[in-house]
């Protein structure tokens, strides 16, 4: 079958390899009908994400139509429609029964205290085979997959593996209530589920920080109030906007690729505190392999995090679901702590927010597929990731087009 391979930082190939087989009764076979590009994936080439094991398929996100499974496996039979959650857990650790299903003690193959195990990740993780492939072998089965009722269509399901349940998870975690200001932190697929979910739950006003105008006009359309660091400072901004006070929630949905700006206001920070930048990015990406344009990792990776403090009003929330890796080691904690702030942060509990999601696609309440802008065959992907990698003007998400999807 073919399948994205990671072969080394910078270095991603659509692969001819053998087709996933069940390993453990537990085990389901999907064929995948339907997959996606997450700003996760793009850490892994980039060097940002360290660990990962070359020969490791990518991919976490993933619709598809059950293919095998099995003699545990109770609820699912082949030809059932489903979407599997990106994080995999077992459904019966004292983590996974009380819904943190990314801390589950027995998904991942390095043991309870090795983190969250996922669908083509680094060696840590797993590594689990990923779902940008033809076919992906899906570990605990019958709590790693979901049914999808027939009015769902591919696009739809797509975005709740991953992508929405992560974004409702960050305003979740932010502790958003009614009438409070909200500051979303980057405007990718993530970032924009965060402001989407925010919104459901009753944020008074939400600003959106970027600097891509299409991300950024997104955001705007959805009622966020934009503002674009490279054009100005957004903890001024956001300081001016709220009578000094700054946000009740700030969400981070950058994570470790942040970005400073090079030009506008926030510029000279950026200059003054080159160095710093210059070595934490050495600690985080010790290896990277630009090609051309592509796989530029961040030049900023605690920019998000220092912004978000700052822009806080005393005694806010801020919520981390950008990804960070173990190896990273950066944060304004005296700035936090002299705020009285609480922080929430962590790896997306998928399972536990997928059915209820659903629901919300099936009602109407949200419509996830407005974020693919993209729609490219399986055999386009290596072009996908080049242009997701670029944040091209208009480039959000990509949906990539297997065999047999609705
Ligand atoms: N916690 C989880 O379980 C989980 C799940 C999925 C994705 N993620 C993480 O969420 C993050 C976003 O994912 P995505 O798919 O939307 O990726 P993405 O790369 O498309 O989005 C990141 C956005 O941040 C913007 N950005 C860069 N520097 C910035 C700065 N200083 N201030 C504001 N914005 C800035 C970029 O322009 C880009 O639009 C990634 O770190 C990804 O790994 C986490
Ligand atoms: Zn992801
Ligand atoms: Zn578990």
């Amino acid at each position: 079958m073919k399948a994205v391979v990671w072969h080394g930082v910078g270095d991603i190939r659509l692969d001819d390899v053998p087709d996933p087989r069940i390993e453990q009764p537990t085990d389901a076979i999907v064929r995948i009908t339907s997959s996606a590009i997450c700003g996760t994936d793009l850490h892994m080439v980039r060097g940002t994400m360290v660990g990962m094991q070359p020969g490791t398929i990518l991919g976490h996100e993933g619709v598809g139509i059950v293919d095998e499974v099995g003699a545990e496996v109770r609820n699912f039979m082949p030809g059932d429609r489903v979407v599997i959650p990106a994080t995999i857990a077992c459904g019966y650790c004292s983590y996974c029964r009380a819904g943190y299903y990314s801390q589950c003690d027995n998904a991942n193959p390095n043991g309870p205290d090795a983190g969250t195990c996922f669908f083509g990740g680094p060696e840590l993780s797993g590594p689990v085979n990923g779902l940008q492939a033809e076919k992906a072998r899906v570990p605990f089965a019958g709590v790693g997959l979901v049914k999808l009722p027939d009015q769902i269509s591919d696009e739809q399901a797509l975005l709740l593996s991953d992508i929405f349940p992560t974004g409702y998870m960050g305003a979740e975690l932010a502790e958003i209530k009614p009438g409070n200001t909200v500051v979303v932190f980057g405007c990718g697929p993530v970032g924009q589920c965060a402001i989407a979910s925010a919104k459901l739950m009753g944020a008074g006003r939400i600003f959106a920080v970027d600097s891509v105008a299409s991300r950024l006009d997104m955001a705007l359309e959805q009622g966020a109030e934009v503002v674009d660091f490279t054009r100005e400072d957004p903890v001024a901004v956001i300081r001016q906007f709220t009578g000094g006070i700054g946000c009740d929630r700030a969400i981070d949905a950058v994570g470790v690729d942040a970005m400073a700006p090079h030009s506008g206001p926030g510029m000279q920070e950026f200059t003054l505190h080159q160095k710093e930048f210059q070595q934490e990015l050495s600690q985080v990406a010790p290896k990277t392999n630009v090609k051309g344009e592509n796989w530029q990792p961040g030049d900023a990776p605690s920019m998000t995090l220092v912004w978000a403090v700052q822009a806080l009003a005393k005694a806010g929330t801020l919520s981390i679901i950008g990804v960070y890796p173990e190896t990273v080691n950066l944060f304004p904690i005296g700035m936090a702590m002299n705020k009285n702030l609480t922080m929430k942060m962590g790896n997306c509990d998928h399972r536990r927010y997928i059915p209820r999601l659903m629901e919300l696609v099936q009602n109407k309440a949200i419509d996830p597929a407005k974020i693919l802008t993209q729609r490219a065959p399986f055999s386009n992907v290596i072009e996908a990731y080049q242009a997701f990698d670029l944040r091209k003007e208009g480039w959000l998400k990509v949906h990539l087009q297997m065999q047999g999807g609705r």
